[in-house]
């Protein structure tokens, strides 16, 4: 981005690490993680398998390779995984786990609200026969684009795997998002799974790391995955004390991130012609700006300095918010979109 931005929505992916987590980074106690004594990460992992309710935790460079190690931890070569559509494990990571794991995905479409139809599901489990791929795996995520998986619906789903032998993977990316839009703790919705996939360099506001969390079997598993996948770093306790500071200190805040979401999303609706595709339930909102708008539309949010994703298709915008947009950047998105729709004839 050029050096003129000021406002960044494109992704809560974004953030710079504060100050404080700068100086808990520089003060981290390190050890060489590969051969298991870096005190910093062990922290981490028994915090979060904590918070989870799990029994143990593994500190990944990314949550591309926490989701891949965990579809390699369940799956093996020619066994299948369903998944969305638009899953993030499915649609935009490099379609790692067939290229890496000979993993075949099942894809079902997304309805309107993220979920998958639990029809579906049931009617894409294929049956033990030697002319199918074998049907291990149910891949959830929540939030997924910013929308909130109902409880009832993660748990009708995931029992609904779990009578057919499945297991059941969520990439929780954005899982204290949902946690925090809920009120309900993290380890209630990563209880109905064998293994949750955490971002913290997301909404938590870190400058890198995931954390794969589960059973010890498939975090054993996982462990040796993550060697082979060139994940295995040494004193990354440096990044382990910025995740240590995120939990302490940005979880509750996403609710403010959720906030500001909302008010932009009520502020934008206003907007002649603009159409917010549906209320956030979290910190992403997604608009649709009309054709003869769209491209003039982002350039002058970027003349103004607003940065915003478009590549969802020509007329789709998403606005993400974090801690690094604050009620005044929103405020002054908002200016600026006015600006233009009021010169608009
Ligand atoms: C839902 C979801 N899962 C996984 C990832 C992958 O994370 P990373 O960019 O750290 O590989 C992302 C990244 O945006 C995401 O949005």
């Amino acid at each position: 981005m050029n050096a003129a931005l000021k406002y960044d929505f494109r992704s809560d992916t974004v953030t710079r690490p504060s100050p404080g987590m700068r100086q808990a980074m520089a003060e981290a106690e390190v050890g060489d993680d590969v051969l298991g004594d870096d005190p910093t990460v062990k922290r981490l992992e028994a915090r979060l398998a904590d918070l989870l309710g799990k029994e143990a935790a593994l500190f990944v460079p990314s949550g591309t390779q926490s989701n891949l190690i965990a579809l390699m931890a369940h799956c093996g070569r020619g066994d299948e995984y369903i998944v969305g559509q638009q899953a993030h494990c499915y649609r935009w990571e490099g379609g790692g786990a067939a290229v890496l794991g000979s993993i075949q995905p099942q894809p079902l479409e997304n309805q309107p609200d993220g979920t998958l139809s639990l029809e579906q599901i049931e009617k894409s489990i294929k049956p033990d026969d030697p002319h199918f791929a074998r049907t291990r795996l149910l891949a959830l995520e929540n939030t997924i684009g910013g929308t909130v998986l109902p409880m009832e619906y993660v748990e009708a789903a995931t029992t609904l795997a779990r009578r057919h032998g499945l297991g059941c993977h969520l990439d929780g990316a954005r899982v204290f998002n949902a946690s925090v839009a809920l009120g309900l703790p993290v380890g209630t919705l990563a209880r109905p799974f064998d293994t949750v996939s955490v971002c913290l360099s997301k909404g938590l506001g870190t400058p890198v790391g995931s954390v794969l969390i589960g059973s010890a079997e498939l975090i054993a598993k996982g462990r040796r995955l993550r060697k082979m996948l060139g994940g295995g770093l040494r004193q990354v306790g440096i990044l382990a004390a910025a995740g240590l500071y995120a939990l302490e200190h940005n979880v509750e805040r996403l609710a403010e991130d959720h906030a500001n979401a909302k008010a932009l999303a009520q502020g934008l609706s206003q907007m002649p012609g603009l159409k917010v595709v549906a209320p956030p339930d979290t910190n992403i909102v997604f608009i649709d700006v009309p054709p003869q708008y769209a491209g003039a539309f982002a350039q002058h949010l970027e003349r103004h300095g607003i940065a915003v994703t478009s590549s969802y298709g020509a007329t789709r915008q998403r606005w993400v918010t974090h801690l690094d947009v604050d009620r005044h950047a929103v405020d002054a998105a908002l200016g600026a979109a006015a600006d233009f729709f009021s010169n608009q004839a």
